[in-house]
């Protein structure tokens, strides 16, 4: 951290791979790039290099508040407030096509911020495009009901926005997690406060451009880059910030309900960790089981909050698939993130690269079998060979703790039973996976899972159209599909006396 007197609020980037563009430092503020309050600062690392790439304005609790009453104002007072919905969704759309347009630039800095393989970094821009459109689609869609009670009275609800909503995002998927949030939250007609990872800021802020010139008035959308103890504190507890949505460690999960409780009971809504199992039985395709076992793992380097760690397979064919996956982990082309041919890029951060080989050594330690990877990938950057743990039994804190990374665990199971109850041994609960040739053990273990998501023969094939979020202690409400305007919309009813 430091003085901002050196860092401009836009500067010309060009990325690895050749691609040119202005990237926007400063915070978004009421349709502005501005520096701090604070005048501070913090560094921005390229992590397939552990080398600093330059800085971005730091937002604190001052700039909190000023984008909050920016954010009510466009709420209460400006054109948004009058805006129709269908105008609205208009903006979500036009969005989507600059993010269409961009795919390019913002795919490269996704892969150039988060050190994502370039090909994944396309794939989630792709995916940002789907969700913008489908609650584009969705803004002049949301309505109430009319309730008939009795012959004196008329009654209709209304799903009214609930005004400033806080939002805080991680670094997985810097952009798709900020889609994620803008595109309820916006449709349903609310303004926003989103804070970004402090280890990717770079995306949010050209995404931030891509908003003012769609035509969304100043203050309807704010992005600030912070860090989680500052500008993310002030959010949780902000008092004229009536609703959190928060994704990112279950930990900071439980402060941010904590906070909301302890402010002004902001609804909350949280999408945290997992250790999701990945249940492979002996009449599955054993060649696609371990395609999906494989993606389930290590798509986006690991880090996915759905990861399938826990893989459980049948006894029968437990040896068969360890064989078998354990090659198909090691054809994973894994470095540069610009490499068109790349699967897994670097880990985000070195703190993240840290914590997840401090889990390798533990797994170790705890007697599981290493079969491949275990360690470091290269001699720059934070990048971990694909790594399979076999002969872990239910007590290792590497089958109970979230690894965030390209670390999978398994063990056998014998029957339904068993399997069910092996999968269900967790407090988390986002997601899971069957793998089986009967529909009948499919449903079976799909009604008897406890998660938010089951797979049958897949994995991590998420859709905006589709409802996802946790049992347990994997969170609190549902983002994507319609389920998600539920979190940015409260029930007004009107009563009117006819007699
Ligand atoms: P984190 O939960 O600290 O960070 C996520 C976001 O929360 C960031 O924007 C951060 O600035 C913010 N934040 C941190 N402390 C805050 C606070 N007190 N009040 C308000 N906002 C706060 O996660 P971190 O430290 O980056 O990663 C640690 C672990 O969390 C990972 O290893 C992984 O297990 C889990 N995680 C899960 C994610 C998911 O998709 N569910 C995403 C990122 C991390
Ligand atoms: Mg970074």
């Amino acid at each position: 951290m430091s003085s901002t007197a050196s860092v401009p609020l836009f500067q010309k980037f060009k990325l690895p791979n050749g691609v040119e563009y202005e990237q926007p430092l400063g915070l978004f503020i009421n349709g502005e790039f501005v520096t701090g309050k604070e005048g501070k600062a913090f560094e921005v690392i390229n992590p397939s290099t552990g080398n600093v790439v330059g800085k971005v304005h730091e937002a604190t609790a001052a700039d909190v508040d000023i984008a909050v009453d920016a954010a009510e104002t466009a709420f209460y007072d400006g054109p948004w407030s009058k805006m129709s919905s269908a105008d609205r969704g208009h903006l979500l759309l036009k969005l989507a096509d600059l993010f269409e347009e961009n795919l390019t630039i913002l795919a490269s800095i996704e892969a150039f911020d988060n050190g994502k393989a370039i090909q994944l970094a396309k794939g989630d821009i792709g995916a940002c495009i789907g969700c913008l459109r489908y609650y584009g689609g969705w803004a002049d869609k949301i309505h109430g009901k009319v309730i008939e009670t009795n012959s004196e009275s008329f009654n209709f609800t209304k799903q009214e926005p609930i005004g400033v909503c806080g939002q805080i995002i991680p670094w997985n998927f810097p952009l798709l997690m900020w889609a994620w949030k803008i595109g309820p939250a916006i449709a349903c007609g609310n303004t926003v406060v989103l804070k970004t990872a402090e280890q990717t800021p770079l995306g949010g802020l050209f995404a931030a451009k891509l908003c003012k010139e769609a035509g969304f008035p100043p203050g309807v959308i704010n992005i600030l880059s912070g860090f989680g103890r500052t500008a993310g504190a002030a959010i949780a507890s902000h008092m004229k910030i009536h609703k959190v949505a928060f994704t990112g460690s279950t930990l900071v999960g439980r402060q941010i309900m904590k906070a909301a409780a302890e402010s002004n009971l902001k609804k909350v809504t949280l999408e945290l960790g997992g250790k999701s199992p990945n249940i492979v039985f002996e009449d599955a395709d054993i060649d696609r089981a371990v395609e999906w076992i494989n993606f389930g793992i290590y798509y986006n380097a690991g880090q996915c909050c759905c990861a399938g760690s826990r893989v459980y397979v049948q006894e029968s064919i437990y040896d068969k698939v360890i064989e078998a996956f354990k090659k198909r982990a090691q054809t994973n082309v894994v470095g540069n993130p610009f490499d068109e041919a790349t699967f897994q890029g670097a880990q985000v951060s070195e703190a993240q690269y840290n914590r997840i080989m401090s889990y390798v050594e533990l797994g170790k330690k705890e007697g599981a079998t290493v079969e491949v990877g275990g360690e470091r990938h290269g001699t720059e950057g934070y990048f971990i060979k694909p790594t399979v743990f076999s002969n872990v039994t239910e007590d290792m804190r590497i089958m109970k703790e979230e690894i965030f990374g390209p670390v999978c665990a398994i063990a056998k199971f014998k029957d339904v039973e068993d399997a069910i109850r092996k999968g269900n041994s967790t407090t988390y609960g986002l997601a899971s996976a069957v793998h089986t040739g009967s529909l009948s053990t499919a449903m079976e273990v799909a009604n008897r899972l406890r998660a938010g998501t089951v797979w049958v023969n897949s994995y991590n094939t998420l859709h905006w159209a589709l409802p996802f979020g946790g049992y347990g202690e994997s969170g609190i409400g549902r983002e994507l599909g319609k389920e998600a305007l539920r979190n940015y919309t409260q029930v007004k009813t009107v009563s009117i006396n006819l007699s």
